[in-house]
């Protein structure tokens, strides 16, 4: 055992078997506490078991005792599923020396579309290492690796609404709602955007509609924000002016408001602290929104209802402006929802 990385974590998911399992043995070998994340389930998702997130972390716990330095509780088990409904890869936490979105994963049909953003990016004067089927690329502002990739298209299983009754309009007659007795806890169906500083937002801004292809929805010409999209959500992507390059927020989508306030409130009845803005609903694609803190500092939103553009001609690019665009209705906004306490610093 060396201990080059002696006080870091890790959390390895899918560690219970096959090569996950061998990279979770070699980091806690290289010193690192583990949680050994497994739920056990089979290949077609179903069942749930703790055994082989169990075995692994007694592997590990047996070689630190072996080892003679002690460390046992270097590793934990953890059986959650970190799965999302929709599928595809979601997130990776990395170590890094401040709060940032270090890599992001985009999907492509096919060779012509890897060509064309190639080709493009070439124009705008940024190197592009290319593979068989992907190409590399950093933002030259913000240092984001971006990767390219050919991949399967995500299709969203459909699921159905919850009735619900308004003035002159009855969905659910003789019947309680089931919103008001579901204590389900929240589940994001999918990473759905990202939201980055840059310090240059419109050199960003370019890199990505003129270079990789993104779509611009809306604008907030003022301060140089442009809601981008590279899928039929309204925007999968923002990139804001900023001091520093940081995180802004990840936004994971649920069914509804209802999930948004259950999921909020779980987290809130324990960790206060957590609450950064929301119940609202943004002015600029549509959407209800929560925003909540996560250990690191980045922040974190709960959404439902986005728009969703399927035709080019018929959406028209708004610009908007003030404030008052990024929500409608909701609490007053934080001064550190625009400019987070830790980059004053
Ligand atoms: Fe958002």
């Amino acid at each position: 055992m060396t201990d080059k990385l002696k006080g870091r974590s890790a959390v390895v998911t899918g560690a219970g078997r096959g090569i996950r399992r061998a990279v979770a043995l070699l980091l806690a070998e290289e010193g690192a506490n583990v949680v050994v994340n497994d739920p056990g389930v089979n290949v077609d998702g179903t069942g749930h078991d703790a055994g082989p997130a169990d075995q692994v972390r007694d592997e590990i716990r047996a070689a630190s005792a072996e080892g003679g330095t002690a460390t046992a509780g270097h590793a934990v088990a953890n059986y959650d599923s970190v799965a999302t409904a929709a599928g595809g890869e979601q997130l990776r936490l990395m170590t890094a020396p401040r709060r940032n979105l270090l890599e992001l994963g985009i999907g492509v049909d096919d060779p012509e579309d890897l060509g064309r953003i190639a080709a493009r990016l070439e124009r705008l004067g940024v190197a592009v290492e290319r593979e068989a089927r992907a190409l590399r690329v950093t933002e030259p502002v913000t240092g984001i690796k971006i990767v390219v990739e050919m991949a399967e298209r995500i299709v969203q299983p459909a699921e159905p609404a919850r009735a619900m009754n308004g003035p002159g309009r009855t969905e659910r007659s003789n019947d309680r709602s089931p919103a008001a007795t579901d204590a389900t806890p929240a589940r994001p169906r999918k990473l759905g955007h990202v939201v980055v500083g840059s310090r240059d937002a419109l050199a960003s801004r370019r890199f990505f509609v003129d270079g990789v292809g993104f779509s611009v929805s809306d604008e907030v010409p003022g301060v140089g924000v442009a809601f981008m999209r590279c899928s039929t959500d309204h925007h999968n992507l923002l990139v804001q002016p900023a001091p520093a390059t940081f995180l802004h927020h990840t936004a994971w989508e649920v069914g509804d408001v209802d999930e948004i306030g259950r999921g909020a409130s779980r987290l809130l009845r324990e960790h206060p602290e957590r609450h950064v803005w929301g119940l609202g609903r943004h002015g600029v694609g549509s959407n209800f929104f929560w925003y909540l803190r996560d250990p690191a500092g980045n922040f974190v939103e709960y959404y439902s209802d986005l728009d969703v553009i399927v035709d080019e001609e018929v959406w028209k690019v708004r610009a908007s402006s003030g404030v008052e665009t990024l929500a409608v209705w909701g609490p007053p906004l934080p001064t550190s929802f625009l400019m987070p306490e830790d980059l004053l610093g």
